[in-house]
């Protein structure tokens, strides 16, 4: 079954409502922006990746019922973009899409050339993360040993994405190449993306795997049963320093404890220049509920209060390498990922 977290079919949105995943496998079509905008806010679509892309149609469908005069269509798309940017604060390439989109309004000079540009590059935005997805896994596979045993968070891959997916693409290609063991995948509470999205991943494509509690991972560590952890990323800063998933941070620490290689996997969208470094980066708190109920059914005392961060902070220093479609940047990198950032693809 190829998996398509969103998908634009016949003038409306299509998303796979990941919320429902692993039982139900339900396809929702979208035909008001506000709903896709709502959608990202729900995480039915998550992944920094097909956030971005399923931002980008949702602005083509706003696109199609905003003012017919170019000046007040640009206002009013500039409203909507401000929708979109509220709804997840942390993984940037949801601004890097709204930005590419911008651009095309600003420069287009009638309403219909701005709806039929903005479709374009919603595709293109879509098809260009999926072919750096594969230039991805070719430079990460070569980054492991033979047998590789690799230990990784949350769910990045073709759910998270426009293509086979970032840190689970590398996994998927190393073990059609034979070159991987087994996968050692992350519960990562509170969401459990790890545990509905990866494992069901991972069961689709038969690759060998056992799903663990996050704190297990030290132990494994510690007995010498990974060689490599692999990871995505929501945000990477100038500096390297690198937002994602709540847990990444106790992983890169327990790694660089344990001697373990930590690699950071992430198209170039995910890289923010603009970001000095990892303390700028603004992190998503969601409602604590997710952490104290399981399913709609409280497990915490009533009245527990919870913090609920979704995303940690990586200090470049604990990173090995990161990867991109255009190449493996290693420290510094402020240096190296720049100059990936300004070679063309
Ligand atoms: O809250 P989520 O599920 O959107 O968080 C996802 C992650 O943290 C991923 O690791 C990241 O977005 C990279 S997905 C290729």
């Amino acid at each position: 079954m190829r998996v398509e977290p969103v998908a634009w079919r016949d003038g409306v949105v299509r998303l796979l409502d990941q919320t429902r995943l692993p039982d139900q496998v339900v396809i929702e079509e979208f035909d008001d922006w506000r709903d896709v905008a709502q959608a990202i806010r729900e995480m039915k679509v998550r992944g920094a990746p097909a956030i971005g892309i399923a931002a980008a149609y949702g602005l083509v469908l706003a696109s199609r019922s905003l003012p017919e005069d170019i000046h007040a269509f640009r206002k009013a798309f500039g409203e909507v973009c401000q929708a979109f940017a509220q709804t997840r604060p942390t993984a940037v390439n949801l601004f890097w899409a709204i930005e590419r989109l911008q651009a095309v309004v600003q420069s287009s000079e009638t309403v219909a050339e701005a709806r039929e540009r903005l479709l374009q590059a919603a595709h293109a935005i879509l098809q260009e993360d999926h072919k750096a997805d594969r230039q991805m896994a070719d430079f990460g596979v070569a980054l492991l040993p033979e047998g590789a045993r690799v230990l990784t968070i949350c769910n990045t891959g073709a759910l998270a994405t426009g293509g086979i997916g970032t840190a689970l693409g590398i996994i998927r290609v190393a073990h059609e190449q034979g070159k991987l063991q087994r996968v050692y995948a992350c519960e990562t509470r509170p969401r459990l993306q790890g545990l509905r999205l990866t494992a069901w991943e991972l069961l689709q494509e038969g690759i060998p795997f056992y799903l663990i509690a996050d704190s297990v991972a030290g132990s494994l560590m510690a007995q010498g049963q990974v060689d490599a952890v692999i990871v995505g990323a929501d945000r990477i800063a100038r500096n390297g320093d690198t937002a994602n998933k709540i847990g990444t941070y106790t992983l890169a620490v327990l790694a660089h404890y344990h001697r373990v290689p930590f690699y950071v996997a992430a198209p170039i969208s995910t890289i923010d220049l603009q970001t000095p470094s990892g303390t700028q980066i603004p992190v998503e708190q969601r409602d604590p509920t997710e952490l104290t109920h399981i399913s709609g059914l409280r497990i915490a005392p009533e009245g527990t209060p919870a913090l609920n961060p979704a995303f940690d902070i990586t200090p470049a220093e604990l990173i090995t390498a990161i990867i991109t479609e255009r190449g493996v940047a290693r420290p510094p990198y402020e240096e190296s990922l720049s100059q990936l950032c300004s070679t063309a693809n």
